[in-house]
């Protein structure tokens, strides 16, 4: 840890992991333990406004910290930890709010859906884009790599960031968002966005047979074995398209449009593929999973690595407004 720069992100212990959160979020903020100094965490403050289950929140957050495990998070060289495990950001977020107006925060996208679902909206909604400016504000952190759902909290974050520079003089580091282009959103079993929400994931590293059940479960169109098909529509070949490489992908798109490929054998394909990356880490994560003392121990020394920075950010900033 050191002189490079500081990648962070958050996931939230909401359910299991998909091949959503893997492409959008988890691989690409593995790979960049190469080049980056990286601090991830759980954000299991975040998934308070929507988990009412205490024993689910924890053994999400396990489930989540094997995942990691599973495919390669370095835990001696980089950080893993709970969101809740830092208090100094729930007093960041208290600081940040009182500089946030109402209507910055009325423009945000959860709060917005829920309003127009008619559904409840509590406080902790309303303000999640504040809390989660501090998850990032409070490391010093300078890229953040998110699926592009993400993009207006960033977009909000360095809102916040640069009115409170302005306001009481530099205190924060003005964080980017880094956001596969490739992978922006991957498509779910009926074709929407893969979301916990709208259960229609492909469960990342459940057992082979489930797997390769819900790869065999994705929507496609009714053309016959014979007819051409549009590679660019089909949601097996946009999930295919993020696993294979480039003389693979052009293969399977010249089987499309010639006809004559039916979508149970290309659904077969995409499942080989995807599963050939996924074998190897499902075993370690099976191998782990229930190893509870392991799992603690990466979460604390990732807490005591991310506690050390936080504790010089809020300092900084409590001296700034005068506290
Ligand atoms: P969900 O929508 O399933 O509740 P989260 O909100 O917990 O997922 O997302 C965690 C991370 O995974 C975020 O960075 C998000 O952008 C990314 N992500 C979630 N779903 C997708 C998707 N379908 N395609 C690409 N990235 C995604
Ligand atoms: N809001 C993010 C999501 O729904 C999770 C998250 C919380 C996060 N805090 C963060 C992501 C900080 C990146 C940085 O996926």
């Amino acid at each position: 840890m050191g002189s490079k720069p500081r990648s962070l992100s958050g996931i939230k212990p909401t359910g299991t992991p998909h091949l959503g959160n893997y492409l959008g979020m988890i691989k690409p903020a593995i790979l960049l333990q190469e080049t980056h100094e990286t601090f991830y965490f759980i954000a299991d403050y975040h998934a308070l406004t929507s988990v009412r289950d205490p024993e689910q929140l924890r053994e999400n957050t396990y489930d989540l910290t094997a995942v990691f495990a599973a495919l390669g998070m370095d835990f001696e060289n980089h950080a893993f930890f709970r969101q809740s495990d830092i208090p100094e950001v729930t007093e960041l977020t208290w600081i940040l709010s009182c500089i946030t107006s109402k209507g910055l925060m009325e423009r945000a996208h959860a709060y917005k859906d829920a309003m127009a679902k008619d559904q409840e909206v509590s406080m902790g909604l309303f303000s999640y884009p504040v809390l989660m400016a501090c998850d990032i504000l409070i490391y010093d952190s300078n890229f953040v790599p998110v699926g592009q759902d993400q993009r207006q909290h960033l977009e909000i974050t360095r809102d916040l960031a640069i009115r409170f520079n302005h306001l009481y003089g530099e205190a924060f580091v003005i964080p980017e968002a880094i956001i596969e282009k490739e992978v922006a959103t991957i498509p779910g079993l009926d074709g929407r966005k893969m979301s916990k929400s709208y259960g229609n994931v492909i469960p990342l590293l459940a057992p082979e047979k489930q797997f390769r059940k819900a790869v065999m479960k994705i929507t496609t169109d009714s053309k016959s074995v014979d007819e051409p098909k549009d590679p660019e529509t089909c949601s097996v070949f946009a999930l295919y398209k993020c696993f294979a490489g480039k003389k693979e992908q052009e293969a399977l798109a010249e089987q499309y449009l010639a006809g004559g490929l039916g979508y149970g054998e290309a659904k077969q394909l995409c499942f080989e593929t995807l599963n050939a990356e996924l074998k190897g880490p499902r075993e370690i994560y099976q191998q782990i999973r229930n190893d509870k003392t392991k799992l603690n121990g990466i979460l604390e020394s990732g807490r005591d690595k991310a506690r050390v920075i936080a504790r010089d950010v809020i300092d900084r900033v409590r001296d700034k407004v005068g506290l």
